[in-house]
């Protein structure tokens, strides 16, 4: 099974901007993470970061046949309706994360133009949205797929 894990605008200079916010990690240091516990799942992880939306679209475009994605589009979730459509026309399961909580920040970070069409959202658990997203979605994508798991009492780590 592979899932997507794309990073939006600004998320390549994770670690020195502004890591009150959004923590002390890099981006390298969370795709490792997740990585590693997707191979616990035995999933394939395939990491993408672009600070362009058209960018963003041609990859999930071109990885149609993955099985689910996970997304943090940056500030592109507060208007990126091209990004919104791309995602929306991607097939597989789609799971967004937020390192800091956009709900108890400024209010241009409150409206969220991706959130409605993913299956889950995940935001103000830092680096462990994502592994919170992964925990989630697989289970989720093998039922999806009629491979029942033995319920979140198999995850891994759990
Ligand atoms: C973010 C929140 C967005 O509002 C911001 O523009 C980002 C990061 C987060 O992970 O908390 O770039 O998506």
């Amino acid at each position: 099974m592979k899932v997507l894990l794309i990073s939006g605008p600004n998320l390549n200079i994770l670690g020195q901007r502004q890591p009150e916010i959004y923590g002390s990690q890099t981006l390298a240091d969370i795709e490792d993470l997740v990585n590693k516990r997707a191979k616990e799942w035995g999933v394939t992880i395939r990491p993408y970061q672009s600070n362009h939306e058209g960018a963003i679209i041609d990859f999930i475009q071109q990885e149609r046949s993955a099985e689910g994605l996970i997304i943090n589009p940056g500030a592109l979730s507060h208007y990126g309706y091209s990004l919104r459509d791309a995602l929306e026309a991607f097939p597989g399961g789609k799971m967004e994360v937020h390192l800091s909580n956009v709900h108890a920040r400024e209010a241009f970070r409150h409206n969220l133009v991706t959130a409605p069409i993913m299956d889950g959202v995940v935001a103000g658990l830092g680096w462990r949205g994502y592994l919170a997203a992964l925990d989630a979605l697989v289970p989720m994508l093998q039922e999806r797929h009629g491979r029942p798991t033995s319920g979140d009492a198999g995850a891994p780590g759990l």
